[in-house]
């Protein structure tokens, strides 16, 4: 018989799509929810090409079963997230915001063939897009036909709760979602996740003040600081930001799906 999840104890993380769980011999188990139990290989596939292409990825060890769920088993990383220091230390905010930037560049140095496909990963979503036009629709999906292809890592959730700081320096988690693609599209989706940013209602009037600000200041840093690196396009970067906004929509609920749908329409000329 296997072990059950009682064994396994208290969870040393938690996130949208797993829990983890400490394993043995300085391990940890990505124990996936239910619902997100069919990414188990995804995760780990990617998991293990970003490393092996040379990118900072926990090492993977295999696919486990608890209770029926699967898990990816993969390297402990022990540290704190870039977030969690950046609002324990926010005098750091503009180092780390800065040295995220350069590592999502590293990364987009880096291909990616084998993952999955950026530009049909996006078609897909666009076309289950909730509350878009079907003319919105049609002229988004022409958009993404006439946008580059790339063949680049991109992570597709690179935040920096995503980034853990360790001892020997920072390590990217969270490889659920990796793509091979164009780095322009990667970059739009991290602009996108940090304008989302919802904070939850318990936390109080000031330090979301303060928290917004550390947020908006964040955003500034890392996009100029991208932007120095990868030179992009300016009407290339704005149309990849409708197409990612576009794609967005069936991955999230009010309020930010209606903020959304309302610049994907101006940026259609429809709003
Ligand atoms: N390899 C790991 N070692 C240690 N802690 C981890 C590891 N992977 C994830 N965690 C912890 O679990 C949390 C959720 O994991 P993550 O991979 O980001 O899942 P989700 O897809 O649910 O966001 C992380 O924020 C981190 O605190
Ligand atoms: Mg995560």
């Amino acid at each position: 018989m296997g072990r059950s999840i009682a064994d396994l104890g208290a969870p040393i993380g938690s996130g949208r799509t797993a829990e983890i769980y400490a394993w043995e011999s300085g391990r940890a188990l990505k124990l996936f929810r239910p619902d997100h139990a069919h990414d188990v290989e995804e995760e780990h596939a990617a998991t293990r090409l970003a490393g092996e292409r040379g990118a900072p990825a926990p090492e993977v060890f295999g696919i486990e079963e608890v209770e029926g769920r699967p898990g990816v088993v993969m390297e402990r990383v022990e540290g704190e997230s870039m977030l969690a220091l950046m609002v324990r230390k926010p005098w750091r905010t503009r180092g780390y915001s800065r040295l995220l930037a350069e590592m999502q560049w590293d990364l987009h140095q880096l291909r990616a063939t084998g993952l999955r496909d950026q530009k049909r990963e996006l078609r897909h979503d666009i076309e289950r897009g909730v509350g878009l036009s079907d003319a919105d629709r049609a002229a988004v999906l022409d958009l993404l036909d006439r946008l580059p292809a790339g063949d680049r890592l991109c992570h597709w959730d690179f935040h920096p709760d995503n980034i853990i700081i360790t001892k020997r320096g920072p390590v990217i988690i969270d490889w659920i979602q990796a793509q091979a693609g164009n780095p322009v599209a990667d970059f739009g989706r991290t602009t996108v996740l940090f304008a989302a940013g919802t904070m939850p209602d318990h936390v109080r009037a000031w330090k979301r003040v303060l928290l917004e600000r550390g947020r908006r200041y964040c955003t500034e840093v890392y996009a100029a600081r991208y932007r120095q690196l990868a030179r992009p396009d300016p009407r290339e970067r704005r149309d990849w930001r409708t197409v990612v906004c576009a794609a967005r929509l069936r991955e999230v609920g009010s309020p930010e799906h209606d903020r959304l749908l309302a610049l994907v329409r101006e940026q259609m000329g429809t709003g």
